[in-house]
């Protein structure tokens, strides 16, 4: 493991350190683009796989086997630990997570129980301890995850997707002390499943606050950023890196940054060398290419790539990946040339840099 961590180009890139070539993962990398993927799916439904360490060892291990990508991500979602808390979670074909149960009253916050992880995420505890197994002979890091509080609760209130969160943010809006009672729950169990999933073996988190765009800054201030603050500093205390990723977060980088996370991830609605500059010398970033340009030719697509690898100037601490998760239907060969590209193109920028260009 001490090897690994002082080679692995993804490992050395969250802690700003130079590497030989800039690193790339995409998220949502294990999934229905890969014809892998939508073959085991015939047989199981995405919770089967996800409460079934092999199984989601397995899939964990389609896109490393495929393609040349620096990092592993287990095979889970972010939404099963609201199970544990008391919700009814289902995956309903063709539409996508659904909650019997929404949190919608007082009865329902004071309802929601705080188990711990081994208790009731078990399953995927077990799961990063068998790809961390396969992974160990390739030198690829596996990464952990988990949703931040704000984003896990507006699923548990809407109780699905939601275009404009009427009810997580009303809930926010009109009953405050109801709110902040609730994410402390919330905060915790992000925490310690963070922190689990470390201690299982994950030697890198990210954090998805997918909806926290939806915010205003003052919002995110008041209602949403201690409890990401809260769970970091609880996923802290295993001391590996934590990669935090918002999309829509333009109005609110720093506060983003201010939140925790040594690697903040951006989408694409920022320039990466703007972003950068935001947040400041003292975090890496990943991102941002948009996941659409997967779909376009490929010379429009190293143009994009080759921008973003432009903006990022070889300055150590950057991470290549998509602004958002992956598409179905995504080109699968486009997926593989992707990642050599960023490979060779960031190595041939490397070997053109002089040593000074690093001090910073
Ligand atoms: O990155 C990986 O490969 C690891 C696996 C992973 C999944 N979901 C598997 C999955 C990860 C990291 C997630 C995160 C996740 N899940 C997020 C945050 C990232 C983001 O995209 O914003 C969110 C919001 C979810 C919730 C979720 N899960 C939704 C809204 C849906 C349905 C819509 C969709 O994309 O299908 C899921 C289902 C889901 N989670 C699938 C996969 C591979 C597809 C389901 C299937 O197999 O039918």
């Amino acid at each position: 493991m001490e090897n690994q961590e002082a080679t692995s180009r993804f490992l050395r890139a969250c802690h700003r350190q130079p590497v030989d070539a800039t690193p790339i993962w995409l998220m949502r990398q294990a999934g229905r683009y890969m014809s892998e993927y939508r073959e085991l799916r015939k047989s199981y439904g995405i919770l089967e796989i996800i409460k079934n360490p092999e199984l989601a060892c397995e899939v964990t291990m389609q896109p490393i086997h495929a393609f040349d990508l620096d990092a592993a991500i287990i095979f889970a979602d972010i939404l099963p630990p609201l199970e544990g808390m008391g919700l009814s979670l289902e995956f309903v074909k063709g539409e996508g997570p659904l909650i019997h149960n929404p949190i919608r009253s007082a009865a329902d916050v004071e309802a929601l129980r705080t188990p711990q992880p081994e208790e009731s995420l078990g399953f995927t505890l077990e799961a990063i301890k068998l790809a961390r197994r396969e992974l160990e002979s390739r030198g690829v890091p596996l990464i952990g995850f988990s949703g931040a509080p704000f984003t896990l609760a507006c699923y548990a209130i809407e109780g699905g997707s939601s275009r404009n969160y009427r009810y997580a943010k009303s809930l926010m809006m009109s009953e405050p002390a109801l709110w902040h009672r609730m994410m402390a729950k919330f905060s915790v169990i992000v925490g310690r499943y963070l922190l689990a999933q470390a201690r299982a073996g994950a030697q890198v988190l990210q954090i998805f606050d997918s909806w926290v765009g939806a915010l205003s800054p003052d919002d995110y201030r008041q209602m949403a950023m201690p409890y990401t603050q809260q769970a970091i500093s609880i996923a802290k205390q295993a001391s590996v890196p934590i990669i935090h990723f918002g999309t829509n977060t333009n109005g609110m980088l720093e506060l983003i940054r201010n939140a925790g996370g040594d690697v903040i991830g951006v989408d694409w609605r920022i320039d990466l060398d703007v972003a950068w500059g935001r947040l400041g010398p003292h975090v890496a970033i990943q991102g941002n290419l948009d996941p659409v340009a997967l779909f376009a030719s490929w010379s429009e697509l190293t143009d994009r790539a080759g921008r973003i690898l432009g903006l990022a100037g070889g300055r150590p601490g950057h991470i290549f990946n998509l602004g958002h998760g992956i598409l179905p239907e995504t080109p699968v060969d486009n997926v593989r040339r992707l990642v050599d590209f960023v490979h060779e193109y960031s190595s041939r920028q490397a070997n053109n840099q002089t040593g000074e260009e690093y001090d910073r």
